[in-house]
């Protein structure tokens, strides 16, 4: 849009006589006005600009010198705000609340503010804190009392990277829209216009504490688009522009009081391999600079028109005021408006950025996913007007070249360099409820508890520019509050009450929510009654890993040191181990059990075997010889080694870097087997493509996952027969060494998936649900080879018998229930009893009862999951505070083998904390015997790896044995600090 102002503006076309006379009246008394500016800025020149008098003042000269004025205003908010007594997002007739004895984290303080007392929640904002004077009080009606009990209390968090509503879930063609495929440079976009209020992960996410959110365009382009704060609080107008916080004055055109100061805008960009689709990072670069160069070549007309106008040159002023609706959000960018969020990984890019943003003079706020961004902290501090924030994934790395340096101890390393660290989910790249997680996991690694709640609050409300009333709780700010079940920083810490801008959110106000009522009311906090709960966890320290890895440029060497001589472990606090029956984990010992003052544990190992274990003077014999190793574990424990399922590992370095990996499955349902192959159905080994010494591989094993079931392509549901899977020792140096297989052919894996939404239009060939089970019902039914001498053949027709197990990969129900209906049919047939296992099996607590009878064992992949696509999105069973069971209890009620997988190689190494999530949120129905048997015991019975024990004498001892320092397998305290191998006689200490 531009200004007409000379009355010559449109000489084509004559006003009418009435409106010229009008016109002129109006004309004189704008001249009248201005003559007062006019003559004030005549004395402030120098004598000799005479002509100055002469000049022709335009029409809408008044609006072009506010227009003038509003540039060189600062973002942030109108004044008075913060003694606001109402807030702008205040809904009429939200009742107040006061929390009553809460123990409230403030997050100022860089996150190390707590203050005892009370907090009420009025007209959308924090009215009081800590004391809450009676007077307050009084004039309120219906006032909520909640009482907390003492329990914590924080803002609501606020995720800084997420894709919620772009990237709708479940996955559909039409609510997945997160990048235009119309070029590299798109500033003029916004997310807001494609966010789609009925995503069903938008309700989860508050499940998990978030209130606000940085909806994010991208990243495919180089700039993908404009991005917006938002509430996730349903609006009354049920309207995603209600959702936005403190929305830019321009977002729906409508005229604005010029002289309120600019909200702040946010901008996504992005750099490296993501924008390949338009070229080599050069490319990128150039589009880059290229971009910037137009917005500021825009920036200098008007701060010259701005000039000339403000000491009134006006005749020397050349058309309209200078702009342009295309690149103005850049121009913004230029002007200080706009917090920039730009994904980069790798040195070479950020450094990249850095540089722009000091070709340009521009600030970028927040750089995210920045895996190497802990490698150059002197680079970020170069950064052009001021050092940015880094927003990290607490641990999913590795998965692509340019993550593949990133690391665990990240957070913790930029915080030491005086770098503002931020959490994020990246939701769906990881699940937006679990945003908390995230932080969780960086204070497991060393992020002190302050920063580390700081990074998932008040850091990233910083970021965005709204920490004037987000992200603190703080008189005056907004009403965004979350009473939660434990310590936030404890391991499945759950919402109790979240409240967004004053109104109850959780627990859920039915109707209107698909969780209001699903199985009676939620108790939240279950099994959490001992007051440890409420206490900071202790944490490992890890200095000595964070210095090498930094030292090593991200890629520390990976090998622990091995021992074939005696390890006596003291200061054992429990010892798990596998009953007699075999059927079950027990604990063997444990000293809260004894209750032995002044005893320890000890646990004596030699040539990789238990000698001795026992409490007090059990092992005393063992404990005198001074030249043996010696390990305190601190009150650790020792217990059955894990096992990784459902992730590929071992069979890739790099998920996105194919040529690392084993290539592409050939597919019998579209014919591309090849014929010299001699398999009709192209049944592959997975042993076959096994790497050894992968990173992921080896961390999982440090970790004290020690074994993993890998299948060929894991990734992708689009190939029906992903063939046999196999079993392996993770931290074994190639297949030959000893003990390295554990067990070449495991299971015989197929996939039942409707086709993927985002297999747009279905170029690509997608086999239908109904051809995926006839050809399964063939094959089992022997129709296929009946000799057997194919692959294919051979080993449907093993699985038919119940010789292999058959793991079908599947997560809707009704695809379950075929599949039980088809196991009758073939064992009636053959008269055998096949063992078939769900994988995935998103959706089994549905058929929990069915799934039971039919004998059929489950293995929950990822075991928290979303409601991803349409396969599985009837997650139902999501756990407090929405529902009180989850589909694993569910499962177990009704006596299903479950067990749990990762699905990411890189969460591998986290296997330990899946598990205590499932005991968390299990609400004590779990123990932790059961928890830990779900990703060791189960696995072995369900996938059938009955090779683990086989040559053990010492029967419930066998298998690889992990020695845990500073508390329990399941437990934020503790590390892994040793594998005991039977079968490689050593101890690794890691
Ligand atoms: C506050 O909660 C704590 C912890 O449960 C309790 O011990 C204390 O008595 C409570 N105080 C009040 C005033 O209710
Ligand atoms: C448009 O924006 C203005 C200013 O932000 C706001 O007051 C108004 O309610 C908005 N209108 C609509 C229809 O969203």
């Amino acid at each position: 849009m531009s200004d007409k102002w000379t009355p010559q503006a449109n000489p084509f076309a004559p006003p009418p006589r009435q409106r010229q006379s009008r016109r002129r009246k109006l004309l004189l008394l704008c001249f009248a006005a201005l003559a007062l500016v006019l003559l004030t800025n005549f004395f402030n020149l120098p004598a000799s600009d005479e002509h100055v008098r002469a000049q022709r003042v335009p029409i809408h000269a008044q609006r072009i010198l506010a227009q003038c004025a509003m540039l060189k205003m600062a973002p942030g908010p109108p004044a008075g705000f913060r003694e606001r007594k109402e807030s702008d997002r205040y809904e009429p007739g939200t009742k107040p609340t006061l929390i009553r004895n809460a123990t409230i984290w403030t997050g100022a303080r860089d996150g190390t503010e707590v203050i005892y007392g009370d907090v009420l929640l009025d007209k959308g904002i924090i009215k009081a804190l800590g004391y809450v004077p009676s007077q307050l009080l009084d004039g309120l009606k219906e006032t909520d009392v909640v009482d907390a009990d003492g329990a914590w209390v924080t803002a609501g968090l606020v995720d800084l990277h997420s894709h919620l509503g772009i990237y709708g879930l479940p996955e559909l063609r039409g609510t997945f829209e997160l990048n235009s495929p119309n070029g590299p440079i798109l500033p003029w976009l916004r997310s807001i216009d494609a966010f789609h209020t009925h995503d069903e992960s938008v309700e989860l996410a508050i499940a998990g504490g978030v209130t606000s959110v940085q909806i994010l365009p991208g990243s495919s382009n180089a700039i993908a688009g404009q991005a917006f704060m938002l509430k996730l609080r349903k609006p009354s107008d049920r309207s995603a522009s209600s959702m936005v916080i403190e929305p830019p004055h321009s977002l729906n055109g409508t005229e604005f009081d010029s002289s309120a100061p600019p909200r702040w805008r946010h901008l996504k960009q992005a750099c490296g391999e993501n924008i390949d689709r338009y070229g080599t990072r050069m490319d990128t670069a150039w589009s880059f600079r290229s971009a910037y160069n137009e917005a500021r070549k825009i920036k200098l007309a008007q701060d010259a028109y701005c000039e000339k106008a403000e000491i009134g040159l006006w005749e020397s002023l050349d058309g309209p005021f200078p702009e342009s609706f295309q690149w103005e959000a850049l121009v913004d960018v230029l002007r200080g408006r706009v917090k920039i969020s730009n994904h980069c990984y790798e040195v070479v890019d950020i450094d990249a950025l850095v540089r722009l943003s000091n070709e340009f003079k521009f600030y970028i706020a927040s750089f995210h996913h920045a895996a190497e961004a802990y490698l150059i902290p002197d680079v970020l501090k170069k950064m052009w007007g001021g050092i940015p924030s880094v927003a990290l994934f607490a641990s999913l790395y590795r998965n692509k070249r340019e993550s593949f340096r990133g690391s665990v101890f990240a957070p913790r390393v930029l915080a030491d360099n005086g770098i503002p660290v931020i959490m994020k989910t990246d939701h769906p790249a990881t699940n937006g409820r679990e945003l908390l997680y995230q932080a969780q996991q960086a204070y497991y690694y060393g992020l002190p508890a302050g920063l580390a709640l700081a990074s998932v609050t008040s850091a990233p409300a910083h970021a965005a520019g709204l920490d004037h009333r987000i992200g603190v709780l703080r008189e005056g700010f907004d009403a965004d509050v979350v009473l939660w079940d434990s310590h936030p920083l404890r391991l499945g810490a759950t919402p109790k009450r979240v409240w967004i801008d004053g109104t109850v959110q959780i627990p859920i106000p039915a109707p209107g929510s698909q969780y209001a009522d699903g199985d009676g009311e939620v108790l939240v906090g279950r099994g959490k009654d001992d007051p440890e709960w409420r206490e900071l966890p202790e944490v490992p320290n890890w200095k000595r890993e964070m210095k090498r890895t930094v030292e090593w440029e991200g890629l520390p060497p990976l090998q622990g040191e091995e021992t074939e001589g005696r390890v006596i472990f003291r200061n054992v606090s429990e010892m798990m181990v596998r009953s007699r029956d075999g059927e079950a984990l027990e604990t063997r010992f444990s000293m809260q059990a004894t209750k032995a003052g002044g005893d320890e544990g000890v646990v004596v190992i030699e040539k990789g075997r238990v000698q001795c274990a026992g409490v007090g003077v059990a092992c005393a014999a063992f404990v005198t010889n001074t030249r043996d190793r010696v390990v305190d574990l601190r009150g650790g424990v020792l217990a059955p080694a894990l096992i990784s399922f459902g992730a590929p590992v071992g069979l890739e370095e790099i998920q996105y870097e194919y040529s690392t990996g084993d290539g592409v499955l050939y597919d019998a349902f579209t014919n591309t087997v090849p014929p010299i192959l001699g398999d009709v159905g192209g049944v592959m080994h997975a042993s076959d493509a096994l790497q050894f010494q992968t990173r992921n591989a080896l961390l999982a094993y440090q970790a004290g996952v020690t074994v993993a079931t890998s299948f060929l392509q894991a990734h992708f549901a689009d190939r029906v027969i992903p063939g046999l899977s196999t079993t392996f020792r993770t931290g074994s140096k190639h297949a030959l060494a000893p003990g390295a297989i554990i067990q070449p052919v495991s299971a015989l894996h197929y996939s039942i998936h409707r086709p993927s939404a985002l297999n747009l239009l279905g170029q690509q060939s997608a086999t239908s649900v109904s051809t995926q089970i006839a050809v399964l019902r063939r094959l089992l039914l022997g129709k296929e080879d009946v000799e057997g001498r194919t692959e294919t053949g051979k080993w449907f027709g093993k699985a038919a018998e119940g010789d292999v197990p058959l793991v079908v990969h599947v997560s809707d129900a009704d695809a379950m229930a075929r599949l039980l209906m088809i196991k009758r049919e073939v064992e009636s047939m053959r008269g055998t009893s096949m063992r078939m296992v769900f994988a995935g099996a998103t959706e089994a607590h549905l058929l929990a009862k069915e799934i039971g009878h039919a004998n059929v064992g489950a293995i929950l992949s990822p075991s928290r999951p979303m409601p991803m696509t349409w396969d599985d999105h009837r997650i139902s069973l999501p756990g407090p505070p929405l529902t009180n069971d989850t589909a694993i209890v569910k499962l177990l009620e009704q006596k299903v083998l479950v067990g749990l997988g990762v699905n990411d190689a890189s969460y591998a190494m986290h296997t330990r904390l899946d598990l205590a999530w499932a005991a968390v949120d299990a609400g004590g129905r779990i123990s932790n015997e059961q928890a830990m048997a779900m990703a060791s015991l189960n696995l072995e019975r369900l996938l059938g790896i009955d090779s683990l024990w086989a040559t053990e004498q010492d029967e419930d001892v066998g298998g690889d044995i992990v020695a845990y320092e500073g508390g329990g397998a399941l437990d934020m305290r503790s590390k892994v600090v040793a594998v005991i191998s039977s079968r490689k006689s050593t101890v690794d200490l890691v």
